[in-house]
């Protein structure tokens, strides 16, 4: 992998020299691959896809179609009538929680979450719960993020219906052990909701190895265009489930007072597809094949571990997650004494540095870790790297850090 030749495949970074982008959690750049295939889309065979008779709509149609069969091997699942088109990784959790939850939980089932799940993995299920009267509960990780095999099945018991679970979490980067909550859950009946949305930019993904029933993911954060995401579903388990959204292109037959519905995947497709979005997904699973994952993760511990041992060494420096820096999966979340992460992503804002501040949209971890690790806010500072990232970045960074108490007045 040449790293300068990737750059350049990225007009956002070839044009903005000096401009260190840390916050590919949130959403990361696309390359010329991408914003090319979704121009070519537009420019040669726009038309409503999988409604129109002639040329142009077939093309279209082709063109969402293939773009399913590129998902359907890039996750290994069985067939395009797993792989269901969303706008994101939050609308597909909230597919499943409509769709499966409410039909198939009742009061006295359990649905078990990380406390550190995003709030797309978190306000689905307290919905459910809400309405089904089944409980959620939380399980609670390590100090250091991680989640013991001893703690996970402490928490699963025979009314465990449910689990939900971030591969990897967006704040501490940890990988969760999801292939063993799918064996316990399996062995109640219930099914396993995999929250892909950080796994699968960085990782191989197969939702047969690790058992997922159901794995969603997000195309803007791999490189893919915003507004498109993909929800892999079990075929023996979307076949029985009711449709999330209806209306147009979901249906079968139609009368004045009921309806049939479309055959899977289109089903859960209601109203006109995106499909420049899926088009230019596509392109991305392209761009993130031909480089390799191998080659992925390896660019991203090394920039990793300048960022984490680098902000590690700086005495008034807190970085969360474990210890051993090749368990941060591009992600190094910390504080400084003193100083509001607000503040933090502020100044280095002014030295032309992009990282995310806040509670990162997982408000109970935050409460977790003020708790148990004592921070001075409920928030924190996150720096989230990708493979176009460099270790002069890096370097640069733990540089930028060191200053950002002397700016602030210290
Ligand atoms: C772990 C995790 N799950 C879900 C989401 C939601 O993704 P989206 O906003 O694309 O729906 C995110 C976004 O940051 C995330 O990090």
């Amino acid at each position: 992998m040449n790293i300068t030749d990737i750059r350049n495949d990225f007009p956002i970074l070839k044009d903005n020299p000096g401009y260190i982008y840390f916050d590919n959690a949130a959403t990361s750049q696309r390359p010329v691959q991408v914003l090319d295939s979704v121009e070519k889309f537009y420019r040669t065979t726009n038309a409503n896809p999988l409604r129109g008779l002639y040329e142009w709509s077939i093309g279209a149609t082709d063109a969402y179609e293939n773009a399913r069969q590129k998902v359907v091997s890039f996750v290994n699942a069985d067939s395009e009538e797993e792989i269901v088109f969303v706008r994101n990784a939050t609308e597909a959790l909230n597919l499943v929680a409509y769709s499966w939850g409410m039909d198939n939980l009742k009061e006295g089932d359990e649905i078990l979450i990380t406390v550190m799940e995003h709030h797309s993995d978190i306000l689905p299920w307290q919905m459910v719960s809400r309405k089904t009267g089944a409980k959620l509960k939380f399980i609670e990780p390590e100090n250091d993020g991680t989640i013991t095999e001893e703690n996970l099945k402490s928490c699963v018991n025979e009314n465990t219906k449910l689990i939900g679970m971030a591969a990897v979490s967006n704040v501490l980067g940890v990988k969760n052990p999801v292939k063993l909550a799918a064996e316990l859950v399996h062995a109640n009946g219930g099914v396993m909701v995999v929250d892909g949305a950080q796994s699968a930019p960085h990782m191989k993904t197969d939702v047969k190895a690790i058992g997922a029933d159901f794995f969603a993911f997000s195309g803007h954060k791999m490189l893919g265009p915003m507004g498109i995401g993909v929800l892999y579903g079990k075929r023996s388990l979307f076949e029985k489930m009711s449709p999330f959204l209806s209306g147009g292109e979901m249906i079968e037959y139609v009368k004045r007072d009921s309806a049939t519905f479309a055959e899977l995947p289109h089903k859960f497709e209601a109203g006109t597809v995106n499909a420049s979005g899926a088009v230019g997904l596509a392109a991305a699973i392209d761009y993130l094949e031909n480089i390799g994952f191998d080659e992925i993760e390896a660019q991203e511990n090394r920039v990793t571990k300048i960022v984490y041992e680098g902000l590690k060494n700086i005495p008034y420096v807190h970085v969360y997650g474990n210890s051993d820096f090749s368990k941060h999966s591009g992600i190094v979340t910390f504080n400084i004494d003193g100083c509001h992460p607000h503040d933090i992503a502020t100044v280095l804002d002014d030295e032309h540095i992009a990282v995310r501040a806040g509670h990162h949209c997982a408000q109970p971890l935050m409460e977790f870790m003020q708790e148990r690790l004592d921070m001075e806010f409920r928030a924190t500072a996150r720096a989230s790297m990708y493979f176009y990232n460099t270790e002069e970045e890096a370097e640069r960074f733990v540089e930028a850090v060191k200053k950002v108490r002397g700016w602030l007045g210290f």
